[in-house]
């Protein structure tokens, strides 16, 4: 039996797409393998989403090409993003890639391994209107058997200038409500207790048979499959966020206190010329809503740092809102002009590498206090955890997060992965909660 080692770079969506992979490949009567020096073929599920997410990736398939001297019967395939946006161009500049597959052509690949096997190159990246995988069971790869992805909606259509997601993923579309329940259902029958549904923009998810299924409905359904199972998701626009769905939220003790939602940028001209369709007033009465219905609420955000023309007054704004929301967490990153975007072709890149890179570190630094401060706020309360896995640090230690998305550390105890305990945090560092057993 040949066996396949998937590699996944980029967002939670691949993560769940290689799982959509795993799945097909092993129906079609293939291994799967973590273990790349067994591999007889290896797919790399890529990201185009920065210029260093691209590098790293490039790096992996100099180091698969080095294999394949050793091996010259080793086949290796480019799944998603920079599948999508490079196409024929990734034979040119790696002539050990065999296989290139687009993130909707995924169910062709058991007729590409055939035919890639006759020695010739083989491509499918046409991107559909229609495809979500529905009724595919994800295999689920490195599991700690208590989270799991359900991909929820596929594409994107919002055009936000400096993404390259639009062009990667194609159009938006959801997947039918009842084959994300029964995913959900069967995942908590097999032990989960936790699940994240996952859309490049959740908030917009529709399905249209009979009586419309919304996001907010979707969520109500699978928070009542188990008061167990927990329910989280990624990611919310901003521009969408209803009231509808922040009450749902409020009313299920099972869905997660804890949302993203990614401001980019604290200053309406940035918002602007990115696309958003937000200003920094909009974005400040999103919060305010989401402070009103659940007020612990955790909040995190993405930042990108050092776009087109911005300014220091620019830069200060994003400063500012930060403290203004004061978020628990963020991912933070510097400006990345991608191929063929709004961007690249309406404005120029212009403020420099290092500058871009000492607002960032500013931002960075201000995101540390932040975490720091919401940590320390959070000593003396009392959490629900569920326990997710052993710690790294100490094998005497558990951990697991609570509601709040917060990592919280404790002993382990007679304690069990998969369960839920509530501890009281005695400690923290900028990163993670310390916490002591209370029941
Ligand atoms: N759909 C999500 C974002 C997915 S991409 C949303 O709209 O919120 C994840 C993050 O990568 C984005 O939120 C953005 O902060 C960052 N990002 C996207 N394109 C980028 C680029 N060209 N350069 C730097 N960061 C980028
Ligand atoms: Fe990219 Fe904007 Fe779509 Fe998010 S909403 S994936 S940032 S285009
Ligand atoms: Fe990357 Fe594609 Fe996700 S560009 S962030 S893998 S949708």
């Amino acid at each position: 039996m040949k066996k396949v080692f998937i590699e996944t770079y980029g967002c939670q969506m691949n993560q769940s797409d290689s799982e959509i992979v795993g799945s097909i490949v092993q129906k079609d009567g293939y291994e799967l393998t973590t273990d790349l020096l067994e591999a007889d073929i290896v797919f790399v599920n890529t990201c185009s989403i920065r210029e260093n997410a691209e590098q790293r990736v490039n790096n992996r398939l100099v180091r698969f090409g080095h294999l394949k001297r050793k091996k010259p019967w080793l086949k290796i395939g480019v799944l998603g993003c920079m599948a999508e946006r490079m196409k024929d161009d990734l034979f040119l500049e790696h002539k050990s890639v065999d296989i290139v597959v687009g993130p909707d052509a995924y169910r062709d690949i058991p007729r590409l391994l055939e035919e890639v096997e006759s020695g010739i190159k083989v491509a499918n990246v046409l991107l559909s209107e229609e495809e979500t995988y529905s009724e595919i069971i994800p295999v689920r790869l490195g599991t700690n058997g208590v989270s799991a992805f359900i991909s929820i909606m596929r594409g994107c259509e919002n055009f936000c200038s400096y993404c390259v997601v639009p062009y990667t993923r194609g159009k938006e579309r959801s997947r039918d409500y009842r084959t994300i329940l029964d995913e959900a259902k069967d995942l908590f029958d097999k032990g989960y207790r936790e699940i994240t549904l996952l859309g490049q923009n959740v908030n917009s998810y529709l399905w249209k048979e009979g009586e419309d299924v919304n996001f907010a409905k979707l969520m109500e359904m699978v928070a009542k499959i188990s008061p167990l199972l927990r329910v989280r998701f990624s990611t919310s626009h901003p521009k969408d966020i209803s009231e509808e769905l922040i009450k749902v939220i409020a009313k299920y003790d099972n869905i997660c206190k804890y949302i993203h939602l990614p401001m980019q940028s604290g200053s309406s001209n940035m918002l602007k010329k990115m696309n958003r369709k937000y200003t920094r007033e909009d974005y400040i009465q999103k919060i305010e809503m989401i402070n009103k219905h659940i007020p612990n609420c955790a909040l995190s955000t993405d930042i990108i740092t050092g776009f087109c023309g911005e300014t220091i007054e620019d830069h200060k704004e994003t400063l500012s809102m930060m403290d203004l929301v004061g978020y628990d967490y963020a991912f933070m990153f510097n400006y990345s002009q991608r191929p063929n975007t709004i961007a690249e072709k309406k404005f120029v890149d212009d403020i420099p590498q290092e500058e871009k890179s000492r607002r960032l570190d500013e931002i960075i630094e201000k995101q540390r206090e932040l975490s720091f401060e919401s940590n320390k706020r959070d000593i003396g309360k009392e959490y629900e955890v569920l326990i997710e896995g052993e710690s790294k640090r100490d094998k005497n230690e558990l951990f697991g997060r609570s509601s709040q998305n917060k990592v919280v550390i404790f002993n382990k105890g007679e304690l069990k992965i998969g369960g839920y305990i509530n501890v009281r945090i005695k400690d923290c560092t900028s990163g993670t909660l310390i916490g002591e057993v209370i029941n």
